[in-house]
């Protein structure tokens, strides 16, 4: 079984959608780990509640970018990782972590690349007024979203659409996107 940690900020849909799948067989691979960057992110109490463990860190309290990549680095190796998931990682990967992992860590961002980059992407694709919005997954390099592209799926702006709907879109294409591509990704892996 492939092992996969997930590293997240926030709220952790994502994580909750890769957890189901494996649960209900579509991704034969399990969550070793999960890497949270922020103490009281709902995120932790989901993954504890499905027993993973959970590695919640203050990046203040480190004195380097480096120091923190360091400690996660060595979790990783300890958990025998095969695929870091960046799923609302709200952080640029170093080159500690990328010297260990590249080409093994992957990260989903809500629109189609190269648009709309970094924070808030789905509100600036509405400001900007697209009519196809949509999810991309790619890997991770030391930009901000902007390693190769492994997957995307769009979707029509109806006339009329709420953000609240295209956001609810969006997110709904992730929650299946991911899991397929990650499910992809490990068979390919040898
Ligand atoms: C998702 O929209 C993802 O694309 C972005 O951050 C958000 C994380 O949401 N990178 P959640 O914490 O998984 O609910």
């Amino acid at each position: 079984m492939k092992k996969l940690a997930v590293f997240a900020s926030g709220t952790g849909t994502n994580f909750d959608a890769i957890q189901k799948s494996i649960l209900e067989g579509r991704l034969k691979a399990e969550i070793v780990c999960v890497v949270v960057d922020h103490l009281e992110a709902p995120v932790i109490a989901k993954a504890k509640a499905h027993h993973i463990e959970v590695f919640a860190f203050e990046p203040k309290k480190y004195n380097s970018k480096s120091a923190y990549e360091s400690e996660i680095v060595s979790l990783l190796e300890d958990k025998k990782v095969d695929l870091v998931v960046l799923a609302g990682y709200m952080r640029l990967c170093g080159e500690v972590l990328l010297e260990a992992y590249e080409g093994r860590i992957i990260n989903i961002h809500p629109s189609l690349l190269p648009s709309f980059k970094g924070k808030d992407a789905i509100q600036q694709a509405i400001r900007y007024g697209v009519k196809v919005m949509g999810v991309t997954i790619h890997y991770v390099d030391s930009g901000m979203d902007s390693g190769k592209i492994i997957a995307q799926r769009s979707f029509d702006v109806e006339e009329g659409m709420s953000e609240d709907e295209i956001e609810n879109k969006v997110h709904a294409i992730e929650h299946i996107l991911y899991s397929e591509t990650i499910q992809k990704l490990l068979e390919e892996m040898v």
